[in-house]
């Protein structure tokens, strides 16, 4: 059997688990002089195809932050704008994502949700949850800060029961208390719109990501802006805070 090539046998590997920071809708529809919620709409569309794109780029992990607990604070009509995109997201793309391999799961605050879409996304979950190709990870009502208070509270409550003592407490015992539990830390952490900050998305999960901003505004992303930052993820050398 021939050796295979010196480029081949170094060849870089995908990241496995990339996150998106989805910024510039509002941006993208204001350009237009079109109202906010029609560059929300317009962003579905580029869910649906990084979705796609991450199956062909064999990745195997996208959490994609769609609502942070801030988010609420936006007015009424916007809100009410998003929460009706995602429902119609999950009806219209439910079932191809199935056929696809694609596992849905959701992280964030579900108590602030309406009842429907909390019985839509536990549905989602139920049905693809044997699925492997691609864990799809929606960040909804999500704050990465609450998220580590969550953890830590749950935490407290073992050690007050007397089921954990504090000297057992450790980096995997905090993270096996996160609602990521289970998904490996993202690799590469994607934000669009030129902003250049994490705005409270997976704090402590992302301690070792590498971060590349974009930009394009979320409509405007790409599969091949996709394929782009994964070139560039793969020509940054990775070293944990190792110095060789
Ligand atoms: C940021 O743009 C985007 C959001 C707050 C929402 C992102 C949501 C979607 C693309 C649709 C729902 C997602 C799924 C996964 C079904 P912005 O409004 O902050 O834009 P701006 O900074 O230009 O004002």
């Amino acid at each position: 059997m021939s050796q295979p090539a010196a480029s081949q046998a170094l060849a870089p590997s995908p990241p496995r688990h990339v996150a998106i920071i989805m910024d510039g809708n509002g941006r993208w529809a204001k350009a237009r002089g079109l109202p906010r919620n029609l560059g929300h709409r317009q962003g579905i569309d580029t869910v649906r195809d990084i979705v796609r794109a991450c199956r062909t780029l064999r990745i195997e992990y996208l959490t994609l932050y769609a609502f942070s607990s801030e988010n609420w604070k936006r007015p009424e009509t916007e809100v009410a704008g998003l929460m009706d995109l995602l429902r119609l997201f999950i009806r219209r793309e439910l079932d191809d994502l199935w056929r696809n391999g694609v596992c849905i799961r959701m992280i964030g605050d579900r108590t602030k949700l309406a009842p429907d879409i909390v019985q839509l996304i536990a549905d989602s979950e139920a049905k693809t949850r044997d699925n492997r190709t691609l864990t799809l990870t929606i960040a909804l009502s999500y704050g990465g800060q609450d998220e580590i208070v969550t953890a830590a509270r749950r935490i407290a409550e073992q050690v007050a029961a007397g089921k954990l003592q504090p000297s057992e407490i450790t980096a995997q015992v905090l993270e096996n208390n996160l609602e990521t539990a289970g998904i490996p830390d993202p690799d590469l952490v994607i934000r669009t719109s030129g902003e250049q900050r994490l705005s409270n998305f997976l704090l402590w999960q992302t301690a070792y990501s590498e971060l590349i901003f974009i930009d394009k505004l979320w409509p405007d992303f790409s599969a091949q802006d996709l394929a782009d930052a994964v070139i560039e993820f793969q020509r940054r050398e990775r070293r944990y805070g190792a110095s060789e």
